[in-house]
């Protein structure tokens, strides 16, 4: 319908012609910002209700940005190390038709060196303190390029330059205070040149609120209810009331898994604990949606811990194990092996005459021969020494002799080789039987 219409009115002759604006020229208004001026294009009809369409091409790529405005110039952000055009043409507006000019445009190349500027420029507002920029050098730039930071928003009456310069492992980092006192935050621009003409300037807007990074919270109070625990942290001061969300992270000694929950309020309480666990708990401060539109978390705050069982405690347990066992082996080892002499002994005695260790132990052991039981050794040693000429069947118990051992334990018939049994019993004094 449109063509049609047009064709229509050009035919009727209503259809007013018109000239592109003449003279478009620009300058800096700000470090990033450009403003374009026209002049009115000759020789407009009266009846051409003049407005003037306009938009921004970077790299001949249209924005999409178009304007209509009867004003004589257009002030819009530019990156810089883009070719910038701004397009702008006359429409004379009759009713809902239209009837544009040419495009007049005005075409600014970008200054030095394709890809010597300042790449991955990325900022930071620091607990709504200050802004931390960072970026790297251009892939074409030399080594040797240094860059410098110059910033403005709306109500600095002039661009600054950022001091608070550091390099490190070739990231470049600039800080300045950002600290308003209002709840309207202007767009910050920020614009990055080298130190010679052949770098390349770059210019980027950043819209403060959403690139806001709370301070770290720190856990003040931690301690045991009725119910759980409570736990309590200092917000960042800088931020209103209500303006953070703030995320809770804790885990047990013994399930090691992570509990994360979430609460606007600078405390919470961890319901149903186990009582034999240690907690470990850690906060951190995200800008809460209803203020700012950013995304970014504060650090984790430093760790707290409560509970009894303590890791500390789980190491000592397991030290004292690891010193305690071999102990107690080592000592069983060495009991055992004296034990094992004394078996030896016990069991595979010297080969002695029976008569003379019967004598020795009897006279070792009872001074006065009459404190002996009659029916022990006493008993033996007289049948022995009396029948020594008879083959004598000699039943020996040895009993509880493995700690207060003496060697009497042997029977053998010396005359002709044979040998005995031998009965070992614990538990009971000697008792020697002799039997013929
Ligand atoms: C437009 O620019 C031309 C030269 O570029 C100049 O002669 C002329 O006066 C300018 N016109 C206006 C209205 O500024
Ligand atoms: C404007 O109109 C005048 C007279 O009508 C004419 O001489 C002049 O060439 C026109 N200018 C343009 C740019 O068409
Ligand atoms: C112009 O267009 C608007 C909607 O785009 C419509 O409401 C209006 O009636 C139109 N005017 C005329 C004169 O056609
Ligand atoms: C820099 O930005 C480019 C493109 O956005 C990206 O591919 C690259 O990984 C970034 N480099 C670093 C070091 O972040
Ligand atoms: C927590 O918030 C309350 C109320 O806003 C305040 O009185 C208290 O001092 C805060 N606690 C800490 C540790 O900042
Ligand atoms: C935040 O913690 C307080 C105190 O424990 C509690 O009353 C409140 O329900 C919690 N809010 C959320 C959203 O978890």
């Amino acid at each position: 319908m449109g063509p049609l219409l047009l064709a229509l009115l050009t035919a009727l002759g209503l259809r007013a012609e018109v000239l592109p604006p003449s003279n478009v020229s620009y300058s800096v208004v700000q470090i990033c910002t450009l403003k374009w001026t026209w002049k009115p294009p000759e020789n407009v009809s009266s009846s051409c209700d003049l407005e003037y369409s306009t938009d921004i091409a970077i790299n001949g790529i249209l924005q999409g940005k178009s304007e209509w405005s009867k004003k004589l110039f257009r002030v819009a952000d530019v990156p810089m190390n883009k070719e910038v055009s701004l397009k702008v043409r006359s429409e004379c507006k009759l009713d809902n038709a239209t009837n544009p000019s040419d495009w007049a445009e005005s075409l600014i190349p970008p200054k030095g060196v394709p890809d010597t500027e300042a790449s991955n420029i990325s900022c930071i507002w620091h607990n709504l303190k200050s802004m931390v920029c960072t970026w790297l050098r251009g892939k074409k730039a030399s080594d040797r390029t240094k860059y410098t930071l110059y910033y403005w928003y709306e109500g600095l009456q002039s661009h600054q330059q950022c001091e608070d310069y550091h390099i490190h492992e070739g990231t470049f980092r600039c800080a300045f205070k950002f600290a308003l006192a209002k709840s309207l935050y202007p767009t910050v621009n920020i614009l990055v040149r080298g130190d010679s003409e052949e770098v390349r300037p770059i210019c980027e807007n950043k819209d403060p609120t959403t690139i806001v990074k709370p301070g770290t919270p720190k856990i003040v109070k931690l301690f045991n209810t009725n119910n759980g625990i409570s736990i309590e942290w200092q917000q960042p001061d800088t931020f209103p009331s209500g303006c953070l969300v703030y995320e809770v992270e804790y885990k047990d000694s013994k399930s090691d898994t992570t509990t994360k929950i979430e609460n606007r309020s600078n405390k919470t309480e961890i319901p149903s604990i186990h009582p034999k666990f240690k907690y470990t708990f850690k906060v951190r401060a995200k800008a809460s949606l209803t203020c700012y539109s950013s995304q970014l978390w504060s650090d984790w705050s430093e760790e707290k811990s409560i509970g009894e069982e303590s890791v500390n405690s789980d190491s000592t347990f397991y030290i004292t194990l690891i010193v305690v066992i071999p102990l107690i082996v080592a000592v069983s080892t060495i009991i055992l092996l004296v034990y094992l002499q004394r078996l030896k002994i016990l069991i595979l005695p010297p080969i002695p005459d029976p008569r003379e260790i019967l004598k020795r132990m009897f006279l070792e052991q009872n001074e006065d021969p009459q404190n002996y039981p009659k029916d022990g050794l006493v008993y033996a040693y007289d049948k022995l020494a009396k029948e020594e000429e008879i083959n004598p069947v000699i039943w020996i118990e040895v009993l509880s002799f493995w700690l207060s051992y003496r060697p009497v334990g042997f029977c053998k018939n010396y005359s002709s080789s044979k040998t005995f049994d031998v009965i070992i019993t614990a538990g009971k004094a000697v008792k020697l039987i002799y039997l013929i």
